[in-house]
């Protein structure tokens, strides 16, 4: 099979926050895909940047008395680090807010626009008198319509629950200025995405969609499509659309073009063309990872901006469920809601990257970080299945054989069942089944512990006449080892680095694994992973309480 050109994206963060453990499911799950394409051979590309436009992003730099500017730089090196530390391995991370965003963003809206898919119309809406800017929805709170309940936001009540629009509320006022908002005009500039619904309704039901997603997708056709606000008053932190004074583009727009705006800048500096994997022929692959809280944006919005600026669209977009912490919504109160930064503050990053691992199916149902099973699954799998097999068996190679494995692969039919494994292990990290590969992959280890209790080098060991077999069955363990942290390096590439450097390899490849290693000399066992102890996740949640 001819080598993959692929290209990856995971959704872009706000940069006004921290990066918190729901964010890392995303990034864990694409970053575990992509390093396994890699090892499959294929040529992948993984770009991210931060999400850097918006009115709360504005907001938040004035009421830090600090250039929006400021503020998205300061929050960039933060995400990288977190990510970095996460050993999320991307080509390019950068920011919507930056020239080559800019180019291809008025580009893109250049092309709509010449081809009649941008409507402008004057609409009516909130308008904050004292602070002079108009209030998007959650910038508005008063009485709920319905059941009076007080400091109730601009659209719905979380006491009845009732859903209504800003104009209804009573006692309106400004969350920013506390003034009450007035109506006030403005023409706003429409992405017309009616014109799409043919080419959107084949694009999804053309199997780039999961099935629940499509599911999801024929209810708003059902519902019918509107035409998207893509404008917005100054003041704003953005884009200013061509040839207006004070419009800006809505954050939205720009923001999955920043997928192909760090994909230029990784061009820019390296090799790559551009146009190789954005040209409508082009034949590359392209997927989006996301949460299923942003489908909309990603399989109507986004698709239909491509197919009327004349780009590729994506080949699949991937959701993913949300994230939730001992079965509940992550919560600053409980210590739930835990930052990117507190876990590693605490723990190791490999076994949150195993634990998601474990859980991610290629579904878009929630998954449960559940700390008590995190911690027993990862000290059971880890520590006590995987590395268990090196570590009983490396003593004996290094201490009585001189590091020596042996010459022969004794029972090459269990090495063999081991090797055979791979291609179903292949297939579900491709799939995105990472949670069935996780699996396939502790039977084996299971396997393999069982083979070593069954025969008790240890015991043999005292028995005179009996070295070569000890040698052989040991020799063998730190093979059925090697295979399993091949199968494992997309998720532990740290500990698949120290298990190099005990092997004596140059690295863990997929092609090896074949055949076994003989008469192959390795290193001193050191340990790869330490157990997990309660008082780690008790100073986490502990450090998370607001
Ligand atoms: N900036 C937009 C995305 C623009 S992509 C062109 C955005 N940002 S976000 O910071 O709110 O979310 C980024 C990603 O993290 C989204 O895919 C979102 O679904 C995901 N998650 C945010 N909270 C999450 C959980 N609790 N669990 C899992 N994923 C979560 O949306
Ligand atoms: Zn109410």
């Amino acid at each position: 099979m001819s080598k993959r050109r692929i290209l990856v994206t995971s959704a872009l963060p706000y940069a006004n926050g921290e990066l918190h453990l729901g964010y890392m499911l995303e990034t864990i799950q694409t970053d575990i895909w992509v390093r396994f394409q890699k090892m499959m051979g294929n040529e992948c590309h993984y770009v991210c940047a931060d999400d850097a436009h918006g009115t709360p992003i504005m907001l938040k730099a004035d009421e830090m008395g600090i250039e929006p500017e400021t503020l998205i730089e300061q929050v960039k090196i933060r995400h990288q680090a977190d990510l970095n530390d996460f050993y999320i391995d991307f080509s390019q991370f950068h920011s919507t807010h930056s020239e080559e965003n800019r180019e291809i963003s008025e580009l893109i809206y250049n092309r709509l626009n010449d081809s009649g898919y941008i409507k402008k119309r004057v609409i009516s809406q909130a308008f904050d008198p004292e602070k002079e800017m108009f209030l998007p929805d959650r910038y508005i709170k008063g009485e709920c319509p319905k059941c009076g309940a007080d400091d109730q936001y601009g659209d719905n009540c979380e006491v009845c629950s009732a859903t209504y629009s800003t104009t209804e509320i009573k006692n309106a006022r400004s969350v920013i200025s506390g003034a009450t908002p007035i109506e006030k005009d403005s023409e706003h500039y429409f992405f017309d995405l009616p014109q799409f619904e043919q080419e959107l309704k084949n694009w999804t039901k053309a199997g780039h969609l999961q099935e629940q997603v499509s599911n999801k997708l024929e209810e708003w056709f059902e519902q019918g499509l509107q035409q998207w606000d893509i404008s917005r008053d100054k003041p704003y932190f953005g884009f200013k659309i061509p040839e207006t004074e004070d419009k800006y583009f809505y954050v939205w727009l720009d923001a999955p073009i920043g997928y192909m705006a760090s994909f230029k800048k990784l061009c820019d500096n390296s090799e790559l063309n551009f146009e190789d994997f954005f040209n409508k022929d082009s034949d590359t692959e392209l997927y989006h990872f996301i949460g299923k809280d942003i489908v909309y944006f990603h399989a109507l919005f986004w698709p239909a901006t491509l197919m009327g600026s004349n780009f590729r669209t994506p080949n699949a977009v991937f959701a993913h469920g949300f994230l939730s912490v001992n079965g509940e919504k992550m919560s600053k109160s409980r210590g739930t809601f835990i930052n990117a930064r507190t876990y590693l503050e605490n723990l190791d990053p490999e076994c949150l990257r195993y634990y998601y691992a474990y859980k991610l199916t290629a579904k878009i149902d929630d998954i449960d970080l559940n700390l008590q099973d995190f911690k027993k699954r990862v000290n059971s799998d880890l520590v006590g299945k995987v590395i268990n097999i090196a570590s009983r068996s490396a003593s004996f190679v290094v201490k009585k054989y001189d590091k020596q494995l042996s010459a022969n692969c004794i029972e090459k039919s269990l090495y063999d069942e081991f090797f055979e494994a791979g291609s179903d292990i292949a297939k579900h990290y491709e799939a995105r089944n990472f949670s069935q590969a996780m699996r396939l992959i502790m039977k084996l280890a299971d396997k393999a512990n069982k083979y070593i209790d069954e025969k008790k080098p240890w015991q043999l060991a005292k028995i005179e006449g009996k070295e070569q077999e000890v040698h052989e069955i040991t020799s063998l363990a730190i093979n059925l080892f090697k295979v399993l942290m091949t199968y494992l390096k997309p998720v532990l590439p740290v500990m698949a680095r120290r298990s190099e450097e005990f092997l004596n390899v140059d690295s863990l490849k997929w092609s090896d694994i074949q055949h076994p290693l003989t008469n192959h000399k390795i290193n001193k066992f050191k340990p790869l992973m330490t157990r997990i102890e309660d008082d780690q996740i008790e100073q986490m949640v502990e450090s998370s309480k607001a």
